[in-house]
């Protein structure tokens, strides 16, 4: 019954991840053909084996029998008691075998296992990150994590590690932010918050700069902005900042590389079935929260229902159109907590949620307040988006609403965009307990190099 507890309570298997990942690959590969082979496993093995094996078994139907088998002997001696809680865990019943199942032999049996197996290795290569990186760049990796808490963190070093496999360098920032720096790993829902950050990165696209990394990297940062307010990260429930944190690495998901602009001036599905308001910011709330039902539904009704709240406000307030209106609003609630002769806290509850508002947005037009190398490999991927949708813009005829390749001023826009969002780290800086100085910095010293002639000549820091 041991297996139980930990699949129950969430207490740590003694088995490792690393150990039951290698006992399972070597248990499957001995499983003979015989689809009434049985298999034991250990309540971390099981997990890896579920985790791995969510998506296929959805895709090839029928695959529950399999699994059921594989595990009835782990749950024939189960206490009926605590099935319902089992049920809860897993989100299937391992413990009601389909009765035609045991009379007709399914034919997808043997895909089916072969595609578990497949399924397991890809897990396994996926969370073996570290050792998939070669030994030469491994220790690159270690001293790049381990700056995961601070806000001069550079997600390149990550993805250099990692060969330019954004996919991969995503999953260890994520993980390391998650998981390992705020400790969700130990919540009793780790593996479906797992299965959730995997959904969230592989329903990003191959964009240049809206990918998977930039959910990853406003994740990160919002992770070490909070970290800057710790009065105010202290606050924080844990679930409201768990909710935050995956709001920001879904912020973007689906993003096709094209402004809401350009959806709506080609009267793009998106912005039909919006009508016209904030499309895409609408797309990224309806697929980020579709993808999140599996662990929302983990929660109480009450808490759902906040969260789903939070995570929806969090992600329309990422529009670029609301900028302004949040400027002026947060200045508004600060002049009007400093006529009264008191500051606006951050910790006060009812402005948690104007707070991470800011604070996402902040995070999501922060790569200027970023160290200098940093900052330009993202402003590199942010204009070869723009260029390409200005060549389809000239395609089409229509007129460039973003800077054309032939045609951009590179200090000049980003001097632009830099005063235009110096203002929101600015207002946020007047917060009680929130302390956007070494943002401010960055920014200052971004728009420095900008002014000076030779500001391209940094780039020969940059690596491409
Ligand atoms: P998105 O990430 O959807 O929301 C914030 C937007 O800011 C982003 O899309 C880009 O359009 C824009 N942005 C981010 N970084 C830069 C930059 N360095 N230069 C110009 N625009 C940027
Ligand atoms: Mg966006
Ligand atoms: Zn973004």
């Amino acid at each position: 019954m041991e297996y139980l507890y930990g699949l129950l309570f969430g207490t740590e298997p003694k088995q490792s991840d690393a150990d039951a990942r290698t006992a399972l690959h070597a248990k499957l590969d001995a499983l003979p053909d015989d689809r009434d082979a049985q298999i034991t496993l250990t309540a971390a093995e099981l997990r890896i084996l579920k985790e791995a094996t969510t998506t296929t078994r959805q895709k090839h139907g029928g695959g529950d029998e399999l699994f059921v088998r594989m595990h009835s002997n782990l749950t024939e001696d189960l206490d009926p008691s605590t099935a319902d809680a089992v049920v809860d865990a897993y989100g299937a019943s391992p413990l009601k075998p389909n009765p035609l199942a045991k009379r007709r032999p399914s034919p997808e049996t043997p895909q089916l296992r072969k595609a578990c197996k497949n399924a397991v290795a890809d897990l396994i290569s996926e969370r073996q990150l570290a050792s998939s990186v070669p030994k030469e760049r491994r220790k690159t990796l270690e001293m790049a994590l381990s700056e995961v808490n601070a806000w001069g963190f550079d997600v390149w070093s990550v993805v250099d590690a990692f060969q330019g496999d954004t996919l991969l360098a995503s999953r260890a920032i994520v993980d390391a932010v998650v998981f390992e720096a705020r400790g969700f790993r130990a919540a009793s829902t780790s593996h479906i918050l797992r299965q959730v950050v995997s959904k969230m990165l592989a329903s990003y696209q191959d964009v240049p700069y809206h990918n998977c990394l930039h959910g990853a990297d406003v994740l990160q940062a919002m992770h070490a902005l909070l970290n800057l307010a710790p009065t105010f990260d202290d606050a924080l429930d844990d679930d409201v900042v768990l909710v935050t944190l995956l709001a920001c690495l879904s912020h973007d998901v689906g993003h096709p590389g094209l402004t809401n602009n350009f959806l709506v001036e080609t009267g793009h599905e998106l912005a039909i079935r919006y009508n016209d308001a904030s499309p895409l910011e609408n797309m990224h709330a309806a697929v980020a929260l579709n993808l999140a039902k599996p662990y929302l539904r983990t929660r109480p009704p009450a808490d759902q229902k906040q969260n789903r709240a939070l995570w929806i406000g969090l992600l329309l307030a990422t529009d670029m159109k609301e900028h302004s209106q949040q400027i002026f609003e947060l200045e508004r609630a600060l002049s009007k907590s400093k006529e009264r002769g008191a500051t606006y806290e951050a910790c006060t509850p009812e402005h948690h949620v104007p707070c991470l508002k800011v604070f996402i947005h902040a995070c999501d037009v922060s790569n200027p307040a970023k160290p200098w190398a940093v900052y330009r490999r993202w402003t590199a991927l942010v204009m070869e988006e723009f260029w390409r949708q200005a060549e389809l813009e000239r395609e089409r005829g229509l007129p460039l609403t973003v800077p054309a390749r032939d045609a951009t001023d590179l200090a000049q826009f980003q001097k632009g965009f830099i005063a235009f969002i110096r203002p929101l780290f600015a207002a946020a800086d007047r917060i009680g307990g929130v302390d956007m100085s070494l943002p401010l910095e960055r920014l200052d010293d971004t728009a420095r190099r900008w002014q000076s002639p030779r500001a391209e000549a940094y780039d020969d820091d940059v690596r491409e």
